[in-house]
């Protein structure tokens, strides 16, 4: 079978699978600090499994972070003997010791203390003498990364060789900051069709050389399965009327090569589970872009729905 197609990531020049694998599925009931959908309860053989058929599938480019449960440890203990095989990005400035949280509640710190004793945890959770990419996590303004000195701490991370470049998981209005910096190799983004916020960012980003990282690439999964996906979200896939574009393809399937069909991305990280669902998103991917009417067609249903993305001029 013909390998998975790869795009260059910006300057790290890497040549990432454009499915990537995010590991947020892989927390198990722990749930991480702030919003977002509770996790499911996992078995670690199911973490084995999926981690393997992910390399097993040709993916070469593995998303996790220190606040995802037993994910780095299921990536140490799982696929460490085949690192060779993946490019590891993890994020930073999630707090290590729950005794230097903050007072009231603030879910990351970008002091040095935190962030070195962060990349150290995670470089031997994951059994590997160095990380492919580290990003800042929880999307700091660039102001708060400057008055604790936090873009230096990764650039030293990087002469140590802990890390080999460095990026941010970010989100509007701090992205626009932190792309005109000039300092950051990747930036990670949220993106889909009915999420289309930072598709101007993504072409910034792209542009100012950096490589692009998106999640959320399958729209956080199907509102018809239970606690997946956001229905406040989906409900402007029925106001667009996309399913009058399907053409034969599942919403799921529309959605990823929506995702995969913007120029500029390099990588879409989606997670899942589920093997079948993982398989299914494989040969999604193989079967490339949506044909150039199908894809502005859908903008433009999307935009009359008062989808669009967001200026950041
Ligand atoms: N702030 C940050 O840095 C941040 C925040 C969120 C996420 N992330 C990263 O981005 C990755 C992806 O983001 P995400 O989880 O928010 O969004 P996503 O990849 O769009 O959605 C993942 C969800 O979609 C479901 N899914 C995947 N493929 C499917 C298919 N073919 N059919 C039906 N359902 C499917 C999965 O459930 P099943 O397991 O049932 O397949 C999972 O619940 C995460 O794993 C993580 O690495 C980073």
């Amino acid at each position: 079978m013909a390998d998975l197609p790869k795009r260059k990531l910006g300057r790290t020049g890497l040549e990432v699978t454009v499915l990537g694998f995010g590991t947020l599925e892989l927390r198990g009931s722990f749930q991480r600090p702030g919003p977002g959908l509770p996790g499911r309860p996992l078995v670690p053989t199911q973490a084995q499994g999926i981690l393997n058929a992910v390399l097993d599938a040709g993916i070469n480019f593995i998303d996790t972070c220190i606040d995802y449960g037993e994910s780095e440890e299921y990536i140490g203990k799982y696929i460490s003997h085949r690192r060779n095989e993946y490019i590891l990005a993890s994020k930073c400035g999630c707090i290590v010791d729950p005794a230097s949280a903050p007072p009231g509640g603030g879910q990351h710190v970008y002091t040095r203390k935190n962030i070195t004793a962060g990349v150290n945890q995670s470089l031997k959770r994951m059994k590997t003498d160095h990380l492919d990419l580290i990003q800042f996590h929880g999307s700091p303004s660039k102001q708060v990364l400057e008055q604790e000195g936090a873009i230096q701490t990764l650039l030293d991370l990087k002469r140590e060789g802990k890390v080999r470049f460095i990026g941010a998981s970010s989100t509007l209005p701090n992205v626009a900051d932190l792309i005109k910096l000039g300092v950051f190799d990747t930036f990670q983004v949220p993106y889909s069709a009915i999420q289309r916020e930072h598709e101007g960012v993504i072409s910034q980003a792209a542009k100012a050389g950096a490589g692009t990282i998106i999640r959320g690439g399958v729209a956080r999964g199907s509102p018809e399965e239970e606690g997946r996906g956001d229905p406040d979200a989906w409900k402007l896939w029925g106001r667009a009327k996309l399913d009058e574009l399907l053409d034969g393809m599942t919403q799921m399937e529309f959605v990823l090569r929506f995702t995969i069909t913007h120029p500029d991305l390099h990588t879409a990280i989606v997670g899942t589970l589920n093997p079948a669902h993982l398989a299914k998103n494989v040969a999604v991917v193989r079967n490339g872009p949506l044909p150039a009417s199908v894809y502005n067609e859908a903008k433009k249903r999307l935009a009359a729905a008062g989808a669009v993305p967001v200026s950041t001029q």
